[in-house]
């Protein structure tokens, strides 16, 4: 869908297009919804091909950001930035610095931190020039990718309940052992779950191989692990037409954002009988993070919220049970259910 279509088709509040020549700058800023609060999302650095596909993704990975927002029960709205460029070579301080004057500009409208392309040491650069940037301090017993990964850990533990059975003995094929993926690899391994790994950094795939007593196939070959489960946790738009078919699991949990190319392949894996543990919900943990960042809440008190995704998850699959209806279904109409009450009780349209 284009650009321009797929921004009325999914309800954004506000899109601000940046440009800043002399700083090499080409940013899209996108504000979701800011029913619940202040929109907060992460900034990505990637190469995009056109500053029509950076909107696309910008409009997507926002509105999931509304929805894990409220679902994870926190007061914050929607909201994702991307610049585009290639962070190993279009990254200069002079860009994080036009970048974060736009993020200030707006006030606090939208609150932003590191995402892919963009670490810790960005968003300290970033710190210098708005108030509305966050991320785990240097030397912080806990980072955003130790909660998040603790958080899909837990979803883990409540989709093998739902299978039956518990995470000792899983076979999970794991996908991506970057910040999160080898986080959650490790965890998982230390619970007893036997693990398929694989990743496109061949000499990462091979160390975690080493060190988790893993086996590991060739990234495209993944799909097609016979497992329990199938746990993305590199890139989104993984559940499509090209991999539904080979999959060989009977659950899929992971940390990625985005997974299902489109919402129809949510149904289809349903259709399939095979457990799609809604990954807004799953993921949570990065955004949860953000309150620990910020001192609302403290490091035990971080670990108890992200801990409770496996509640949340298992309430989600046992009400999905009860409406015969697909997971990741259920979720949404929770997320607009919250949504209507709220703008009801703040007397909006
Ligand atoms: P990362 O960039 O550190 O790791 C991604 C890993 O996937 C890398 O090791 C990369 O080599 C590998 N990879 C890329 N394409 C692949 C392919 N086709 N097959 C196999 N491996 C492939 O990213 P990070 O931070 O670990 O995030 C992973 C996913 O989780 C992303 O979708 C991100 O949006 C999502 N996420 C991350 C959060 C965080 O706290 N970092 C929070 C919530 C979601």
């Amino acid at each position: 869908m284009p650009a321009l279509e797929l921004l009325s088709a999914l309800g954004h509040e506000e899109v601000i297009l940046v440009r800043d020549e002399s700083a090499g700058l080409r940013a899209v800023i996108a504000i979701h919804d800011t029913t619940l609060g202040p929109a907060a999302g992460g900034t990505r650095m990637q190469p995009y091909p056109s500053i029509d596909g950076a909107l696309v993704d910008a409009l997507r990975l926002s509105k999931a950001m509304t929805a894990k927002a409220a679902m994870a029960g926190v007061e914050r709205g929607g909201g994702k930035a991307v610049i585009v460029g290639d962070p190993s070579r279009d990254k200069s301080r002079a860009l994080l610095q036009a970048f974060a004057r736009v993020v200030e500009r707006l006030g606090g409208r939208f609150h932003t931190g590191p995402d892919v392309g963009i670490d810790g040491r960005d968003a300290a650069v970033m710190a210098r020039h708005t108030r509305h940037v966050s991320f785990t301090a240097e030397g912080a017993s806990v980072t955003v990718a130790d909660l998040t990964a603790l958080g899909v850990l837990e979803a883990m533990r409540s989709v093998a309940r739902r299978l039956g059975g518990e995470l000792r003995g899983l076979r999970v094929a794991l996908q991506g052992l970057g910040q999160v993926g080898l986080r959650l690899a490790r965890l998982l391994a230390g619970e007893g779950v036997r693990l398929t790994v694989c990743d496109v950094d061949a000499r990462r795939a091979e160390r975690a191989t080493a060190e988790l007593d893993a086996s590991r196939v060739a990234p495209d070959e993944i799909y097609d692990v016979e497992a329990d489960v199938f746990s993305p946790n590199a890139l989104g738009g993984v559940l499509s037409d090209a991999t539904l078919p080979r999959l060989r699991v009977q659950a899929v949990c992971g940390a990625a954002n985005e997974q299902l190319e489109e919402p129809r392949h949510g149904d289809e894996l349903h259709r399939r009988g095979i457990l799609y543990a809604p990954d807004y919900v799953v993921n949570a943990g990065g955004l949860l993070s953000l309150l620990f960042e910020l001192g609302e809440v403290d490091e035990e008190g971080i670990v108890r919220r992200v801990t409770g995704i496996g509640e949340r998850v298992s309430e989600l699959l046992e009400r999905a049970v009860q409406e015969a209806a697909p997971p990741f279904r259920v979720a949404d109409g929770i997320v607009e259910e919250r949504l209507r009450e709220a703008r009801a009780a703040h007397g909006r349209p």
